[in-house]
């Protein structure tokens, strides 16, 4: 299978999980943005007033990836206010319907909550419904351990 890894990452926590699965999975790796600057604490208060703001217009840094060469697409995205960031749902939104393989979620957050419903609650934005999902809690927590069991379980 060949993979496609695509991820949004404000302070890289969801980079490095996505730089890790896709060496796992010897896949191709792309950022989506919005091009909003959101660094820092200024950049935090921005990102907690745009949850509430219409979803923004995305782009894949680089070229966009030749869809139909991946039988695999696994999308990245931070949890913002409780819910999958609002960069991630618009990314879903405006290029789901180019994937042509299965479709992934990761999402990655500071608390050991489960957020599995929340994360569900985002599959509405994909019209390619996602097979699968992978929350991962980021604050003092290695991440390892369930990045290989979800690749061990794609590989299966
Ligand atoms: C505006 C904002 C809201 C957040 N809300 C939550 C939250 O509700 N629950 C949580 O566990 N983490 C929350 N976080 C923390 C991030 O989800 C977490 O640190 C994530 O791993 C950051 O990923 P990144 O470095 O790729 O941006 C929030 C972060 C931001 C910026």
């Amino acid at each position: 299978m060949k993979t496609v890894c695509l991820y949004y990452s404000r302070t890289g926590k969801t980079k490095s999980i996505m730089e890790r699965i896709a060496m796992l999975l010897d896949a191709d790796l792309f950022e989506y943005t919005d091009g909003k600057d959101r660094s820092g604490a200024k950049g935090y208060l921005a990102s907690c007033v745009d949850c509430f703001k219409p979803l923004p217009q995305v782009s894949i840094i680089g070229a966009e990836p030749e869809w139909e060469k991946y039988d695999r697409v696994i999308v990245g995205m931070p949890l913002w206010s409780e819910m999958p960031c609002i960069v991630g749902k618009a990314f879903l939104r405006q290029f789901s319907g180019r994937f042509n393989g299965d479709l992934h979620l990761v999402v990655s957050h500071m608390a050991g909550n489960d957020y599995d419903r929340a994360i569900r609650n985002v599959y509405k934005y994909s019209s390619a419904a996602p097979k699968s999902h992978l929350s991962l809690q980021t604050k003092n927590h290695d991440c390892g351990h369930e990045i290989r069991k979800f690749v061990e379980e794609l590989e299966k």
